[in-house]
This record gives structure tokens, C-alpha cells and sequence, in this order.
């Protein structure tokens, strides 16, 4: 046991590029192309874009790509992929959940904002992190990151509120 930093921030890295590009690089045609669920309620809203998604993925498998030849460590690009879809994936599903708890878009939610991505990108890099990186699945690990996501989550919405790039700061 013992906390592993390192681990963590290899981790961490491509689903925070992947959660924070399409901020800047997102906009145009929604995913759910403006579609209703069952309850009348968009199915995801339109802060959720195909651009958006598209720069996440990219950009967090680019990150991935960059660690994994810079350590030399064919695993980190696998986990960069695993962790940026799961993040994208993750968003994804968060804004559906709001919607169907008839949230509006922007509407802030603690748990579906800030942890939900970050969840699905562990989940999703469960079976590469077992083999590469046990140390970051260790509870105090997850602990850890738990509560570095909010606080990262939290100072660069208020970033990006600051400089314009978001109407709210969260
Ligand atoms: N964004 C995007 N495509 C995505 C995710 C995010 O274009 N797949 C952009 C949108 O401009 C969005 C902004 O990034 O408004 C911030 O993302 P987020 O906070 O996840 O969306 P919200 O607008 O808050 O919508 P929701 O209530 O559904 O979370
Ligand atoms: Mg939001």
C-alpha cells in the first residue's frame, strides 16, 4: 500500500485534458440532434456537441500518446484511450441523468459535474490499471482523486468563467 503520486497523475492527465477540451473546442450540432426522451426532456441538452466529444476523445488520447512516448510505456496510450472515452462516456451520461432529474443545462450537480467523468474513466481503465498501475485503485488512491478532481473541477470552471470561455462558474 502507500500512496503512489506518480500513479495518479499518469492517471489522471488524459481524462482531465478530455473533460476540459471541449470547453474550448466544443459548439455546433448537438449529440442528440435536439431529440426528446420519453419525458419531453432533452435526451442530453445542448451543452453536450459532437465537436465536443470528438476534441475530448482526441485531445485525452493525444495526452495519452504523448506520456506513453515519452515513458516509453505502450500501456499508457491503451490507457489513455480507456480513460478518455470513460470520461467522455461519463459526461455523457451525467447530463442524461440530469436531464431525466429535470435539470436544466448548466444547471450545476455535484456529483454528475464533477465525478461522474472521472468515475467512468477509472471504470473504463480498471483492467489496464490493474496490470500497469494497482497503486491508483488502492481506496486511498481513489480517495485522493476524488477529491483532486473536485478542487481541479472546481478552480478551472472559475477559470474559465473569468476568461469567458463559460457563462457560469461551475
Ligand atoms: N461541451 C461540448 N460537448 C461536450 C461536452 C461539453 O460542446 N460533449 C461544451 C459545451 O459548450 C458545454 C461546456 O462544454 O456547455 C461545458 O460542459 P459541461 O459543464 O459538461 O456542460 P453543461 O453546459 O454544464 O451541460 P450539462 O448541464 O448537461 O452538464
Ligand atoms: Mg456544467
Amino acid at each position: 500500500m502507500g500512496l503512489d503520486l506518480w500513479a495518479i497523475l499518469l492517471f489522471i492527465i488524459p481524462p482531465y485534458v478530455a473533460n476540459a477540451a471541449p470547453v474550448v473546442l466544443g459548439g455546433g450540432p448537438a449529440v442528440d440532434f435536439g431529440a426528446n426522451a420519453w419525458d419531453g426532456k432533452r435526451v442530453l441538452g445542448d451543452g453536450k456537441t459532437w465537436r465536443g466529444l470528438l476534441a475530448g476523445v482526441c485531445t485525452g488520447v493525444l495526452a495519452g500518446a504523448a506520456l506513453s512516448y515519452w515513458l516509453s510505456a505502450p500501456w499508457m496510450l491503451v490507457m489513455g484511450i480507456s480513460a478518455s472515452g470513460g470520461a467522455m462516456l461519463g459526461d455523457l451520461a451525467g447530463s442524461f441523468i440530469k436531464r431525466r432529474m429535470g435539470m436544466e443545462r448548466g444547471k450545476p450537480s455535484f456529483v454528475m459535474d464533477q465525478l461522474l467523468f472521472i468515475v467512468f474513466a477509472m471504470a473504463f481503465s480498471a483492467p489496464v490499471l490493474m496490470q500497469e498501475l494497482p497503486a491508483v485503485l488502492y481506496p486511498e488512491s481513489v480517495l485522493i482523486i476524488l477529491l483532486l478532481t473536485y478542487v481541479m473541477h472546481r478552480a478551472a470552471n472559475i477559470a474559465a468563467n473569468r476568461l469567458g470561455l463559460k457563462g457560469v462558474p461551475w
